[in-house]
């Protein structure tokens, strides 16, 4: 494929707040920080999510997706590379970049999504955030990792004095807080 080499550079967000760190001993604990997230995240937020391949994230939106109160199973849109939820207590669209890179992402007009010229203002989920080219502005970001005996450990890294509260109310247990 001879599109331009991703920079992780390029996905460095403007301001940095303290990120919050999260063990995630299961897949019931991945949903249940996906769906206070769901309860709480106020439409126009882009959610960043990055993580080898099997490391959670669709957990975590399909958790979202409860939090939101969005009865349709969520699956992964790894195909279709967009699902849209319009009934939820905000719209979610669910995007999965990891079959894209470069300029088939570019492609793609995601921006479409963030500039809300087509979509009414929701929530934008973003799997394989990594391979962006365009970061969005403000995004919040989360980051999956695999931990020791078998579970996921979170990072999340906000964007706005508003996510970072925000964050601080959906994460009150086991919360390690500090500089990433
Ligand atoms: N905290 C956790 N501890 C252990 N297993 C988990 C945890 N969270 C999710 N899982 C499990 O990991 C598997 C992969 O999860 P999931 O499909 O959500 O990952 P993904 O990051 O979306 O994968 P992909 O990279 O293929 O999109 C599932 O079986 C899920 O139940
Ligand atoms: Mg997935």
């Amino acid at each position: 494929m001879d599109s331009p080499e991703f920079s992780p550079e390029s996905n460095r967000p403007d301001t940095y707040y303290p990120a919050l760190r999260l063990d995630l001993p299961d897949a019931e604990a991945t949903g249940r920080l996906g769906r206070g997230l769901g309860q709480r995240l106020p439409a126009r937020t882009i959610l960043l999510l990055s993580g080898d391949l099997g490391s959670g994230k669709t957990t975590l939106i399909q958790g979202l997706g409860q939090g939101l109160g969005i009865a349709d199973a969520i699956s992964s849109p790894t195909f279709t590379l967009v699902n849209e939820y319009p009934e939820g207590r905000v719209p979610l669209y669910h995007i999965d970049l990891y079959r894209l890179a470069g300029e088939e992402v570019t492609d793609l007009y995601l921006d479409a999504y963030w500039d809300e010229r087509e979509t009414a203002p929701g929530i934008v989920a973003i799997e394989w955030a990594e391979r962006l080219v365009d970061v969005p502005p403000s995004a919040l970001r989360i980051a999956l990792t695999y931990a020791e005996g078998g579970g996921r450990g979170a990072v999340l890294s906000a964007a706005t004095p508003d996510q970072f509260s925000l964050l601080q109310e959906v994460l009150p247990y086991g919360l390690l807080v500090d500089e990433v």
